[in-house]
């Protein structure tokens, strides 16, 4: 499945944003902590979380859906996660902490997910072992079994998926546990928030240090998935390139500060509890010195949209130096190279000299380039092909449609 995107047209409007799939994933992994009925509301129908769904499914949930809210109950009758399932994407290692904690034991498949760098998983495994968990990787299966025991566990990096990992681990685990350098990222928070609704003992929530008093159980909890804010980012990506008036709305702005920040320097914006408008007449020169880092700083999920909209900004030079992830720049370099932008890779850095881009066909290589090549598309004079939206579908509900109703001339073909 493609997009065919006729750049040029004006986008005026408002949008409301979706619950975020990075959150999602967390709280439908963390569902296999209690037997009672998990309600999760505002929970996005994109590819990713149904692949989730059914992964849980396939374990023994009972899982049913309906509109946006999502109901979760019953245990799980194994803890072998099934390769073909759990390969689809890289949110299926979110049921590694939670089912240990639970059952103290599980068969997980390598996870997939979009190519953008090696993504090991040292630092999840490490911590487990840390609490006394046995952890043998084989045939790129990871064998985990034992009760994990309360310990104190320094994180060499803050990574976003082994905080969440090891959080639900620690939920149920025998005695206390102090987890440091963890991440802080909006969804690691509203996961630390659902456990504690669930029972949890959790001290420091949002903070880099977490004190854990392992309970013996947990029960059902309503909850709402937190906005997505990349998902925000591409709508106000969208009008900075096709130009225009948008307001995006059901969002949470404070979840984008350094984003926001470096539009509102450059573009007329106005700011509310839950909504963002964005006016956007003309190309700024440049966007400076981006640095990808854990929040709160430059998000690596926003990078991709920052290379486009630089590649059309007014003949300045922008730097990007991505630090998180090996493989996240080139791809998108090659792509909008061939629609006339000016960019050059070097290992992790990728300097961008704006100019004017015209339409060809493009291609997909993971989602959130994706998202970049399209909102390059609606930029560039002329007809842009993205090819390939699979990559789009896994993280963006009807992102072609939501991109229409504001105007710009997108259509998908098969
Ligand atoms: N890392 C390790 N060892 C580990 C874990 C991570 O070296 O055990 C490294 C990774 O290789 C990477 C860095 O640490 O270089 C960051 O990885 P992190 O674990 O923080 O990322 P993640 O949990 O795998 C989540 C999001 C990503 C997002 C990153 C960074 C989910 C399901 N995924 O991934 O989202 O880019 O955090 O914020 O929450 C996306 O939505 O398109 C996406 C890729």
């Amino acid at each position: 499945m493609d997009y065919i995107i006729n750049g040029g047209n004006r986008l005026n409007g408002e949008i409301a944003v979706c619950g975020a799939k990075n959150c999602a994933l967390p709280l439908l992994g963390a569902s296999i902590l209690t037997d009672e009925e998990i309600i999760l509301r505002n929970c996005p129908q994109i590819v990713d979380v149904e692949n989730m769904i059914a992964l849980l499914q396939s374990m023994g949930k009972k899982v049913k859906r309906q509109g946006d809210s999502v109901y979760i109950s019953g245990g799980l009758a194994t803890t072998n996660a099934p390769k073909t399932l759990a390969t689809l994407l890289r949110g299926s290692a979110l049921i590694l902490g939670s089912t240990v904690a639970r059952y103290h034991q599980i068969e997980l498949p390598l996870p997939g997910g979009c190519a953008i760098g090696s993504r090991p998983m040292d630092i999840h495994l490490l911590g487990l072992e840390a609490m006394g968990v046995t952890v043998v990787s084989c045939d790129e299966v990871i064998h985990c079994n034992g009760v994990p025991v309360g310990t104190e566990y320094n994180m060499r990096f803050a990574s976003v998926g082994a905080t969440e990992n090891l959080v639900c681990a620690a939920v149920l685990a025998k005695g206390d546990t102090v987890l440091t350098n963890v991440a802080t990222e909006p969804e690691v928070v509203a996961l630390e928030e659902m456990l504690v609704c669930m029972g949890a003992q959790i001290d420091g929530l949002g903070k880099t240090e977490l004190y854990i008093k392992g309970v013996n159980s947990l029960h059902g909890v309503e909850f709402d998935v937190i906005p997505d804010r990349i998902v925000t980012a591409t709508y106000l990506s969208a009008a900075v390139a096709a130009g225009g008036k948008v307001t995006v709305t059901d969002c949470c702005p404070s979840h984008l500060g350094v984003f926001v920040n470096m539009l509102s320097t450059r573009f007329k914006t106005k700011v509310y509890d839950n909504a963002i408008t964005l006016q956007a007449d003309n190309q700024p020169s440049d966007y400076g010195k981006i640095i990808t880092a854990p929040y709160p700083f430059f998000p690596t999920d926003m990078q991709s949209l920052v290379m486009s909209l630089a590649a059309f900004s007014d003949r300045g030079t922008t730097v990007i130096n991505e630090r998180l992830f090996e493989n996240r720049l080139q791809h998108n370099a090659n792509e909008l190279s061939k629609m006339g932008a000016k960019i050059s890779v070097d290992k992790n850095k990728a300097k961008i000299t704006g100019s004017k881009l015209y339409g060809a066909k493009v291609k997909t290589g993971d989602l959130r380039g994706g998202a970049g090549l399209v909102i390059a598309g609606l930029n560039a004079s002329g007809t842009t092909v993205v090819q390939d939206v699979s990559h789009i579908n896994r993280g963006y509900f009807n992102l072609a449609e939501s991109l229409r109703n504001l105007g710009a001339d997108i259509k998908v073909s098969n």
